[in-house]
């Protein structure tokens, strides 16, 4: 999603915030800008569309300047055209924004009943005019935003340029994230970590409701009511080196061969090898007392929460709801005080699971959280902290954070199966020994990617894909599907296989593959007998399952990949392999934009 970054220099600033601007890529956008102030004026650059053309617009007229704002933008209000592509300015301000001003179109009136002019269709703008106005009105920048900032309604986070003063940037954020980065005579201003990564690893992260005047040698930060507060600076565990693809042609492919050691590593922290124990963080509410646990999350996120539904009822036998983010608030559930809710998330900043996650806390509900991103809002407002140790995932479509966010999830359901004594020692120990495989397994599941790239071809041309799988495997045929709709722009589907013959198999015909996931087990037959429906209408499997299944079922499949026998407890964490590199070899295969799909955002910051 949007992307912000801003920096009070000693030197100019266009090149470093265009680079700013491209570690910032990964999020989606689909517009970017820059803006200066040079000899009392603001200069903008902006364009449609990728960096490059932005890259090209500052190649043709440079911007010269010491201080500057830049944005990348994923369009929500107004299509995403030059005109609309931020910063939004005036004579006397420029600025970016990420989120939404809910009340812009009130604004807007307002501003134009008093004479003021529109040049874009977004709701920002109606936030650079507000500001312009007491800047014209003999207002400082400070009283300015001060002013401003209350009449906003909605989330946002704002860096905002001053042509008269050359020497500041002032900065708020109320439900969009924003950091301060303090740099050697400089400082700057990002949406995250990562895009201020190459320029210092010093980051204060603002509060809900905070402001901030930065220059390049200060930062004075206000709270929402406008008392000067400290924040602490932490040291960012992102380096600029961290984020290249390394040997591999985009960062998905990375990422998924990341897997086992991010797994592994994600592991370490919840298993006790020596003494066949898993083990969570310390908290301050009894896992045994828990009657029902909530599950909220958007996206493959949630579809690791659908996995862990199935685990904790199974291992630990507590009642789970689950629902997408999106959906949860506005159904009004029902939550009785005391409950455990379980909010995943890569970013740790999607709005709708943050809002969701604030709903439950209001209802005094306990908050543990599985986020990827440790000093995210999630992160920091969660009661119990599970953080998954997969490294900034850059691809949007969601990987290796998945697998990690599925091997947090089962050590907390054998936790929750141990605390409501339902997990003798050895049962325990084994499951320790299971979870200790599947970065193993997980390796050989990828020795199968050239094979899995040589049979991409056979989904390429669909114009419809469906995915099946039962229990466990059920949300595994989701995620599957949403993955090849993320990169690959063909419509697919995941079904509950036995659900297929009451809608699906509607579709089936020689145009239509049909991905099973089966591992063998004891749904493996009544999985079998969906997939054989499907044959016997003409249509083209390719069963994903282990020797045994495939020994037993493969006959007659236009396909079959083969993955090591597991424990059912790890099949997710396995069979998200062959899943993921099906979908990277056909979008490769189809030349889409692998990384940065179209229409798509990494971390969707607004509702
Ligand atoms: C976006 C991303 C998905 C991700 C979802 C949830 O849609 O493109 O890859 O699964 O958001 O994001 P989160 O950061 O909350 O896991």
């Amino acid at each position: 999603m949007c992307g912000i970054i801003g920096i009070v220099g000693k030197e100019d600033v266009a090149e470093r915030l265009l680079d700013g601007l491209k570690r910032l890529e990964y999020r989606g956008y689909d517009s970017a800008g820059i803006a200066t102030v040079f000899d009392g004026a603001i200069e903008r650059r902006r364009a449609e569309g990728k960096l490059g053309n932005l890259a090209r617009e500052l190649r043709d007229e440079p911007l010269p300047g010491t201080i500057g704002i830049a944005h990348t933008r994923w369009a929500t209000h107004g299509a995403p055209t030059t005109a609309n592509a931020h910063p939004h300015a005036t004579r006397e301000v420029a600025l970016v924004h990420n989120g939404i001003i809910e009340n812009f179109k009130q604004l807007r009136e307002e501003l134009i009943a008093r004479g003021r002019h529109f040049d874009s269709q977004t709701d920002t703008e109606v936030v650079a005019h507000l500001v312009s106005e007491r800047i014209e009105q003999g207002a400082s920048p400070e009283e300015a935003v001060r002013d401003v900032l209350p009449r906003l309604h909605g989330a946002f986070a704002l860096a905002i340029l001053f042509r008269a003063h050359p020497d500041l940037l002032i900065g708020a954020r109320l439900g969009s994230p924003l950091v301060v980065g303090y740099g050697d005579g400089e400082t700057y201003l990002g949406s995250d970590a990562l895009a201020l990564a190459p320029l210092t690893q010093k980051i204060a992260y603002l509060e809900e409701g905070d402001w901030v005047v930065i220059t390049r040698t200060s930062a004075q930060i206000f709270d929402r009511d406008n008392n000067p507060v400290e924040r602490p600076v932490t040291v960012s565990g992102v380096s600029g080196a961290m984020i290249d693809k390394g040997n591999h042609r985009h960062f998905m492919a990375k990422e998924i061969y990341e897997q086992p050691v991010v797994v592994a590593q994600t592991l370490r922290s919840y298993l006790r090898r020596m003494e066949n124990q898993v083990s969570l963080p310390d908290m301050d509410f009894d896992l045994g007392q828990v009657k029902r646990v909530t599950i909220v999350a958007c996206g493959t996120s949630f579809y690791a929460g659908l996995v862990a539904k199935y685990w904790f009822e199974k291992f630990a036998r507590v009642p789970v709801d689950i629902d997408v983010a999106s959906e949860f608030r506005y159904r009004d559930p029902v939550l009785e005080p005391g409950g455990l809710a379980l909010f995943i998330s890569q970013s740790g900043e999607t709005a709708d699971t943050l809002a969701a996650l604030r709903h439950a806390k209001a209802q005094s509900q306990i908050i543990a959280v599985v986020v990827n991103v440790p000093t995210s809002s999630m992160a920091r407002e969660a009661d119990l902290l599970l953080p998954t140790h997969a490294g900034p995932e850059i691809g949007v479509a969601s990987t290796k954070a998945f697998t990690c966010q599925l091997a947090v999830l089962a050590a907390l359901a054998a936790n929750l199966a141990r605390a409501n004594g339902r997990l003798s020692a050895e049962e325990e120990a084994e499951i320790v020994w299971h979870l200790s495989e599947a970065p193993a397994a997980m390796n050989q599941a990828l020795s199968h990617d050239a094979e899995i790239e040589a049979m991409a071809h056979l989904v390429a041309h669909a114009r419809d894909v469906l995915y099946l799988g039962r229990g466990p495997d059920y949300p595994m045929a989701l995620e599957g599907a949403l993955k090849l709709k993320e990169i690959s722009y063909i419509h697919a589907e995941g079904y509950a296989a036995g659900e297929m013959k009451h809608g699906p198999i509607a579709l089936i015909d020689d145009n239509v593959p049909v991905i099973v996931i089966a591992p063998s087990g004891p749904l493996f037959e009544k999985t079998v007998s969906n997939m054989q429906e499907v044959q016997a209408r003409g249509g083209k499997v390719v069963l994903i399952s282990d020797a045994e299944g495939i020994a037993q079922a493969g006959e007659g499949c236009m396909a079959t990949i083969e993955m090591p026998k597991v424990h059912p407890l790890i099949a997710p964490l396995v069979y998200a392999v062959p899943v993921q590199l099906l979908a990277y070899h056909v979008a490769v295969a189809k030349g889409t934009d692998v990384d940065q799909p179209r229409n798509l955002a990494k971390s969707v910051t607004v509702e």
